[in-house]
């Protein structure tokens, strides 16, 4: 099968946000679609998707034209979509949204339950996860939600599959497991269209790659004639830098510090000392607990034994207000969950947490509230409209970047990111590379949680490798690379020298 779409516009109001955009992929391709936040990625597979209408352009499937004005009718035509936001039913189990709106049934019209979990538990174990068809979507973690709509997607027997950023709340070893099945099923003939921000997983995975910028395609190839380097140069139009950005400073003052903190089920025993003007990074693997440890700290957690202490005063946090008297912010990870405010303007989900700050006699100070938010869209260079507009109309990168502006603005003394490049694109990555660099100069303790061993080593001046919610070691300097990381988030380490 081959999808083609041709010619195709689309403004949301003002702003035009696809300009004669082309696109195709066959059969059997794994097809990257690349660009910066807001280029209009997204967008144009909703067109695809039957989502949005498109003002002008064609699509053709098999040289055949077709329209498609609801999901169900791309979807009638053998194009799956798996979204950027996550689309299950909460209140659902794992089975009943595999086949929601496509329940198999029996005689009489009696939906056949035992048929749902029987294949359901069959795709799982063809795509090697260990997970009961049975338990409810709403205990799942965010990645194993995305891993459902990914497994939802390739049973549907699809001959193209749209993915939306599928790995961007995945770690490697699930992005790993995805990859293995996006392979077979391109070898079965399914046309794969990728959307990530991790070029090293595009190159990785894709065979073409088409790139829009500003709303048109800037360029279009094979995979085997490009790397990384020029993948990011096409999608922002100048070269980006890789290498570590350590500077090693002298760190007098202790700012945010851990004495054996254990919690009953997710840490146990951990120990660390964040100073003055230093990045400290904080790695491993699903189920190392480094999420559960700083929501915790932040009091947004469960609760734990042992002391933190800020500035040498001992305390325990009981959430947002009282950590921002202290001085210590959290941006948590899974945003798209527990972040993002849907019913609130771009305005209000950028400045909410510094509302304690801004409030005199129980009213906002508006003109404050816009000027501390004006100067973070500066900083951050966040793609908006208008700050009255939802947070829903922004790309989700965009969304991301808000997310990061609601804490900025708070002048932390200590700043805890968990994930913070989560579906940001390079240029925007290193501008909060940047960031995260300029707050340690002025002497912020910056805490960067990720399972990207890449940005690890290029922020951070030593990271903590966690492992089953152990502290497994230390890396700094020389120690701190990929496969230094690696063995310590394996375990592979501890078993040596047990
Ligand atoms: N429903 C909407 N209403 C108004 N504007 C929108 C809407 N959806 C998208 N836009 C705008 O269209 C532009 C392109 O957004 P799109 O979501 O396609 O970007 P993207 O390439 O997917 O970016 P990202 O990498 O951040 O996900 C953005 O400027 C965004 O603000
Ligand atoms: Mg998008």
């Amino acid at each position: 099968m081959k999808i083609e779409m041709k010619g195709i516009y689309k403004s949301f109001g003002a702003n035009e946000v696809l300009k004669d955009v082309g696109f195709s992929v066959a059969g059997g391709e794994i097809c990257a679609l690349l660009g910066e936040n807001g280029a209009g990625k997204s967008t144009l597979m909703n067109i695809l998707g039957g989502i949005l209408p498109a003002d002008r352009g064609e699509i053709f499937v098999d040289g055949e034209r077709a329209v498609f004005n609801q999901p169900s009718e791309s979807l009638g035509r053998g194009i799956a979509f798996i979204h950027q936001e996550l689309n299950l039913i909460n209140d659902l189990p794992v089975y009943e949204n595999m086949f929601v709106g496509r329940e198999p049934r029996k005689r009489f019209g009696i939906i056949d339950h035992a048929f749902m979990i029987r294949e359901t538990a069959r795709i799982f174990a063809e795509m090697d996860m260990e997970l009961d068809p049975r338990v409810m979507v709403r205990g799942l973690d965010a990645s194993y939600k995305q891993i459902v709509e990914i497994a939802r997607a390739m049973m549907m027997n699809a001959s193209v599959i749209i993915m939306d950023e599928p790995t961007s709340s995945l770690t490697e070893p699930e992005i790993a497991r995805v990859f293995a099945m996006i392979r077979i099923l391109a070898s079965r003939g399914v046309g794969i269209v990728f959307i990530s921000h991790k070029l090293r997983e595009v190159i990785d995975l894709c065979t073409r790659y088409v790139v829009l910028r500003d709303g048109s395609t800037v360029s279009s190839g094979n995979i085997a004639d490009v790397t990384t380097e020029t993948l990011a140069r096409l999608m922002v139009g100048h070269d980006v830098r890789t290498e570590s950005l350590q500077r090693g400073r002298a760190l007098p003052r202790s700012v945010l510090r851990a004495v054996a903190l254990s919690d009953a089920r997710n840490f146990r025993g951990i120990d660390f000392d964040v100073r003055a003007g230093e990045v400290l990074g904080v790695t491993g693997l699903l189920g190392d607990g480094r999420s559960e440890l700083f929501m915790s700290i932040f009091g947004a957690g469960g609760g734990y034994s042992g002391q933190v202490y800020v500035e040498d005063v001992p305390v325990k946090l009981t959430g947002t207000t009282q950590a921002l008297e202290y001085g210590i912010a959290y941006l948590p990870r899974n945003r798209k969950e527990n972040g993002i405010l849907k019913d609130m303007d771009i305005l209000e989900n950028g400045s909410i947490a510094i509302w304690p700050l801004i409030t005199k006699c129980g009213f906002i100070d508006g003109s404050r509230q816009r000027y501390l938010f004006a100067a973070q869209v500066k900083r951050l260079r966040i793609k908006l409209d208008r700050e009255s507009d939802p947070i829903t109309s922004l790309s989700g990168g965009n969304q991301q970047k808000v997310m990061l502006s609601r804490w900025l603005s708070g002048n932390p003394k200590a700043l805890i990111l968990d994930n913070p490049t989560q579906g940001v694109d390079v240029g925007a990555k290193e501008e909060i590379y940047d960031i995260i660099m300029s707050l340690a100069d002025e002497g912020v303790a910056v805490v960067v949680l990720s399972s990207e061993a890449q940005e690890i080593i290029r922020v951070c001046d030593r990271a903590l490798v966690m492992y089953h919610g152990s502290v497994a070691g230390c890396v700094e300097g020389e120690d701190m690379n990929e496969h230094g990381i690696m063995r310590l988030a394996t375990g592979a380490a501890s078993q040596r020298e047990v």
